[in-house]
Formats: structure tokens, sequence, C-alpha cells
């Protein structure tokens, strides 16, 4: 397969050399001149139907290192405003010779439905669908924790054992499911930690730890890692929780429960973060908050994937 649709049905060894041909790219990053010449003359289309800051500038900035084309296509000021399908667009992007296509939409299974559909010959990167799953960013969380944790020795190391206790709006999170298939293959211990209407359908049958106190995941699991996830309230059209207040008395990573975290957790956000709901400034600017190295080394992650997938030197997934 020459696709990157989600993790859940991402080998073990598949996921293991995105990660290591990262931790080559982060390498090639500390050089003065971090371009490389590996994707000259191919052609990668962002396609996004979907807001986003750090996905969108990361692949631009991964596919330029690796000298791609890139061309930038928001939904907003294009021609799907004025209906055109995605079967059209696709196809457009077929005539002008699109070697990948990173996809970000709001329905669920886009990117699956772009890359089996025969509307084009690309790759097909998935960057986020609906709330089914964004696999670079576990992707780029799993490489920031094997850094963290293991520092020079990371390299083939899964996270066997290590626990991460995910905290927020679980129910809507993609990023909350993409980490689960993935931390699970590379075996972590997984805790969900959300009130009742926060935890997703069918979380009961999934491999993690279901729980509504954060307090309780603390006191219990001790994690390595706690990652905390924005509350999505552009896609809750009812009440989950009674007010923000009580959200972040009771779900927030508060300066109280930052004090009550193992010295050597880590704090994870994949961003954009609401400041004072689901964590508090002191923790997201704190010395083991990895917000900021995420997003730097989610530009050497999505170069992995890239060149895994563009460059026909290598197979990364079936
Ligand atoms: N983490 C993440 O997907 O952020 P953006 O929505 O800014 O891309």
């Amino acid at each position: 397969m020459r696709h990157l649709l989600d993790t859940r049905t991402l080998a073990k060894d598949e996921a293991l050399l995105i990660l290591d041909t990262a931790e080559d790219m982060a390498a090639t990053q500390q050089r003065e001149v971090k371009k490389l010449p590996t994707l000259r003359g191919k052609t990668v289309v962002n396609l996004f139907y979907e807001d986003s800051t750090r996905t969108r500038i990361s692949f631009e900035a991964a596919a330029k290192r690796l000298s791609a084309d890139v061309i930038n296509f928001s939904a907003k000021g294009s021609s799907v405003s004025k209906g055109e399908s995605l079967k059209d667009t696709a196809q457009t992007l077929q005539a002008i010779g699109a070697d990948g296509v990173v996809i970000r939409h709001p329905a669920s299974g886009a990117p699956s439905r772009l890359a089996s559909s025969g509307w084009i010959d690309a790759g097909v990167l998935n960057a986020g669908d609906g709330t089914h799953e964004h696999p670079t960013q576990a992707l780029l969380d799993a490489f920031t924790m094997r850094r963290r944790l293991f520092g020079e020795a990371s390299r083939g190391r899964d996270l066997n054992g290590i626990s991460v206790v995910i905290v927020g709006d679980l129910a809507h999170s993609r990023v909350a499911r993409s980490n689960l298939w993935l931390l699970t293959t590379l075996g972590a211990n997984v805790t969900f930690v959300a009130p009742e209407t926060l935890q997703p359908y069918g979380s009961r049958e999934w491999p993690v730890t279901v729980r509504h106190s954060l307090d309780e995941a603390i006191r219990e699991d001790q994690p390595d890692v706690v990652m905390m996830l924005r509350i999505q309230s552009e896609r809750m059209h009812a009440a989950y929780f009674p007010n923000e207040r009580e959200y972040a008395r009771n779900w927030g990573l508060d300066d109280v429960r930052l004090g009550s975290l193992p010295e050597h957790a880590l704090i994870m956000h994949p961003g954009p973060m609401n400041r004072g709901l689901e964590i508090s400034s002191a923790a997201a600017d704190s010395e083991r908050s990895t917000v900021l190295e995420q997003v730097a080394n989610g530009v050497s992650v999505r170069m992995a994937a890239l060149y895994l997938l563009l460059s026909g030197e290598k197979e990364v997934a079936s």
C-alpha cells in the first residue's frame, strides 16, 4: 500500500520504520542546509477542507525540505464553495500531476475514499478526518515520547510498559483514537479520562482503561505521559458538561494536579490549546511540557512519511 490513512492498521515494524526514518530526518535538520533532494520533481498537494495551523504548515515545510513542489489548497476560497465534489477536485489534482495528496476533511473516511476511488494515482496521507484518525499526529507524539523518555537510545525502541493518560474531549478526538491504536501497537498502557458524555462510543471494547476522574488516573496509573486534549466546542451541538469552570475543576490539568504528577511525567497537547480550560498556563509552559517539541518533531515525522510513501525507495505500509 502507498497510503498513510490510519494507525489502526499500521503494523509495529511499519510504525518503527517511520519513527526511525524520522530520526534520520531530524538529524538532517541540524545541518546548515536543511534541504534534501529526495522528492525533487514530485508534486505534493495539501488539500485542506478544515482549518489547520500546525499540520498544514509542517506538511508544507516537510515537503519543501525534501525538494518537492507544494500546492496548498484550502476549501475556503476554492470551487468547493461553489459545490464542487471531492471526486471532481481529486480529478483536477490528477490532471495537474499530483504525486502525493495530504488531505484534512470533516468527514470520517474521506482520505480512505480518495485512496480507494481510482480517481487519482497519488499517495494519500490523512491529515485528520472527522472524528476518525490523525495518524501523523500520533506518530509525532510517539516520536516525542521516545526521544524524551529514552534520549539517544530511542532508535528502534517501542514504548513497552509506558503509562499514557489521555484526558479530555475524547468523543470528538481523532488524535485520541490514532494515539490509542499506535501506542497499543508499541506496547504502551493507555488510559482515557473524561466525563461519561465525552467518552467515545464503543471505548469499552477497546484496549484502554476508562476512567472518569483525572485525580484517580494520576494516583492509580502513575503516568509517564499526560496528554491533554482540546475541548472541541465547534463539534458540540449539545451540553456535554455543566460549564467550563466545572470542566476545568474536574478534568483540567491545573497547577495543583501539575504538582501531583510523577516527577518525570511529560505533559503533551496536540494544540491548539484552550489555556485555563483543559490546561493551565503553568502546565503548558512548564519544562515538562512538550507542546512546541511536538510541533518541531512533526516536521521530521512528516518528512519521513512523505519520503517513505513517495520516493519509491521503500514500502511503508501494505
Ligand atoms: N494538532 C493539530 O492537528 O493542529 P492543527 O489543527 O493546527 O493542524
